[in-house]
This record gives C-alpha cells, sequence and structure tokens, in this order.
C-alpha cells in the first residue's frame, strides 16, 4: 500500500470489540516468526576482509594499528595466515593493501614484480587457491608525498603546482592493474577516482591477455574524514593538500550516478560505493539506478574504529551493534561489503 493510501485508510470496524485490526506484532511474537519474515539475512560470504601487507623483518611478523584495534600490518606470511583464518570462518576473499619499503614521486614498487602486494597474491592464491584476492589500485601508499597520484611540479603551467595529474596517472594505474593480475589478482579495484580509470585499466589488461580480470570500481568514493585510520594503518596520508580534487563531495548525490554511469560504460563489472554508514542513502540510489550490477560498499576505518572505541569502553555491544551495522549496509542495497569486521562478523553469525 503506497504511503499516501496507508494515511487516508480509514478501517472498517464490522461487528468488531477493537478497532485495532491490523496488528504488525502478531508476525513478531517468537524468534521463528521473525526469522520467516527477515528481509536481509548476513553470510559471510557477503565481506570482503581488507589485508595491510609489509616487507617484515624476522620477528615482527605483525604489528597492531594503533586507532584500528583488531587489525594488523602483516608480512607475506602472516597474511598467508590471516587469510586461511578468514576461509576457514567462511570469508572467502581479501582485499590487499600494501606497505611498500621505499616511496618516491611515482611509487615504483606499485608495478614491481616483487613489490609486497605482488608477493602477496602469488604467496595467497599458492596456499589458498580458492581465495577470492582482490587488489586495491591506487598511488597514495606508493608515493612518497602520499597522493593518489602524479603531480604537477610545474609543467602544467595552466594547473596548480602539486595537482593530481589525471592522464599521467592512467598510465600507472594500467601497469599496477597489469602486474596484479600477472600475479594471480581475481578482481583489481582501482580506488584513486581518477577519470577514465576503468577504461583504461580495461584496455591494458585486455591487451595483456587478462579479458577475464573483472574490475571493482570505487566508482562512488567521497573525500571522507572517516578515512583516517586507514591512513594511518597503509601509511599513506597526503604530505600536505587534500583529496578534493579527485573525491567526491559528502554533499553530492546526483553527481554519484554519473560516476557510476560512467564508470559502467567503461566496462566496470562492479561498482563500490564508499564510504559506507553516512551514505547509505548513495548506496540504495545506485543500486536502484543500477540492479543489474553487483554492488560492494566500503565499511571504512573510521566507521570501524567508532564501533571499537565504544565496545572497549563498554558503551555498546560489540557483536550487536556490528551485526546490526553490516544488516543496514546489506539492507541499503550492498551485495558485497568490505568490511575490518568479516572475521569476528562472520564468527558472530555462525552463533
Ligand atoms: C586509497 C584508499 C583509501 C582507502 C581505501 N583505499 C584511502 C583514501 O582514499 O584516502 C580507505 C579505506 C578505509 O578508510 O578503510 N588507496
Amino acid at each position: 500500500m503506497a504511503l499516501f493510501e496507508i494515511q487516508n485508510h480509514k478501517p472498517k470496524i464490522i461487528n468488531q470489540k477493537s478497532s485495532i485490526v491490523n496488528r504488525p506484532r502478531r508476525l513478531r511474537a517468537t524468534p521463528a516468526l521473525r526469522a520467516m519474515i527477515r528481509e536481509t539475512e548476513l553470510n559471510a560470504r557477503d565481506f570482503i576482509y581488507p589485508l595491510f601487507v609489509r616487507h617484515g623483518e624476522h620477528g615482527e611478523g605483525r604489528s597492531e594499528i594503533r586507532s584500528m584495534p583488531g587489525v594488523y600490518q602483516l608480512s607475506v606470511e602472516e597474511s598467508v595466515r590471516e587469510a586461511e583464518a578468514a576461509m576457514k570462518s567462511g570469508v572467502n576473499a581479501v582485499i590487499l593493501f600494501g606497505i611498500p619499503a621505499e616511496k618516491d614521486p611515482v611509487g615504483l614498487e606499485n608495478f614491481d614484480h616483487n613489490g609486497i602486494v605482488q608477493q602477496a597474491i602469488r604467496a595467497i592464491k599458492k596456499e589458498i587457491p580458492e581465495m577470492v584476492v582482490v587488489t586495491d589500485v591506487c598511488l597514495c601508499e606508493y608515493t612518497d608525498h602520499g597522493h593518489c597520484g602524479i603531480l604537477n611540479t610545474g609543467e602544467h603551467i595552466h594547473l596548480p603546482e602539486g595537482y593530481v595529474l589525471n592522464d599521467e596517472t592512467l598510465d600507472v594505474l594500467a601497469k599496477v592493474a597489469v602486474s596484479h593480475a600477472e600475479c594471480g589478482a581475481d578482481i583489481v579495484a582501482p580506488s584513486g577516482m581518477m577519470d577514465g580509470m576503468v577504461a583504461a585499466i580495461r584496455d591494458a589488461l585486455d591487451e595483456n591477455g587478462f579479458e577475464n580480470t573483472p574490475i571493482l570500481s570505487y566508482a562512488v568514493k567521497y573525500a571522507s574524514s572517516f578515512y583516517g585510520p586507514f591512513r594511518e594503518a597503509a601509511e599513506g596520508a597526503p604530505k600536505f593538500g587534500d583529496r578534493k580534487s579527485h573525491q567526491m563531495d559528502p554533499a553530492n548525490v546526483r553527481e554519484a550516478l554519473r560516476e557510476a554511469a560512467l564508470d559502467v560504460d567503461e566496462g566496470a563489472d562492479m561498482l563500490m560505493v564508499k564510504p559506507a554508514l553516512a551514505y547509505l542513502d548513495v548506496i540504495r540510489v545506485v543500486k536502484d539506478a543500477f540492479p543489474e550490477l553487483p554492488m560492494a560498499a566500503y565499511n571504512v576505518s573510521g566507521e570501524y574504529s567508532m564501533i571499537k572505541a565504544a565496545a572497549q569502553n563498554g558503551w555498546i555491544d560489540e557483536a550487536k551493534v556490528t551485526l546490526e551495522t553490516l544488516t543496514s549496509i546489506k539492507r541499503a542495497g550492498a551485495d558485497v561489503i568490505i568490511t575490518y569486521h568479516a572475521l569476528d562478523a562472520a564468527k558472530w553469525l555462525a552463533g
């Protein structure tokens, strides 16, 4: 019934003691009834679990990220252990972020055959071939300036110094994606919000024989303050300025449809909205506009840390709040959720 009809609905009272004919509570009476009419069901298979991989010295296989309790920077070996733990709890996808040994203006390790992410892809695919390995394709963790692309150092006189150059960056993103595919990545996920990035990566993958490697595009990514803890985790905070010249303004939703439509045209296989919680309306709008494409949402670092901090203070019930949060993201329209809660949530779902 449309809302307007409900509002104009006059209950018909025919030989009835009570005027309350409709009692939605009838279907909430028992756990079995509630389960029967539940509309949204979370599943461990919905999750993609982020892993931060770094070059490990002996004896320091993992170190906890201060602002993200329970999340670690991992050596290659430890990333395999963590992926195995994920698989065991029913989570069969991971997304890899790399912390390189050295940074430079271009981020050369990003497309080095022996780069940290390249090593981790090979190791995980060797030990757990059935694991879906997704890779984040961006420059910010690899560049010494911490920006998501090649910067204008003065050669483009009509652009500000330090401006992230779009087309020069596309060449690097394409190289990174091909390099990840060569190591066995199952899905590449460009996150830099460069114009034309999906097309550039699709072309490069196809030219190199990877026409079957899907692209999960961070199509709708906002310039959000919820990424704070991630920038500590991945050591990728910009050394100056911000990302507002390429990431979206949090105030916009119509623009999300434009971004998504462009990526669909360029050949994206899956779309993403990021962050998730402050953008549930955006997830819904994009899902309704492109129902035929699988939709991912990124439950980002700041969203994770807020729950963790409140739980550590004893202010909220971590398990219940986490599952309620993840359910809201799925209810909004996400088919897949990238979340640091993946392992815990899978365990809580299993009972
Ligand atoms: C870019 C990237 C970022 C995140 C994922 N990929 C950082 C940024 O755009 O500033 C943030 C994820 C999170 O906060 O959990 N490589």
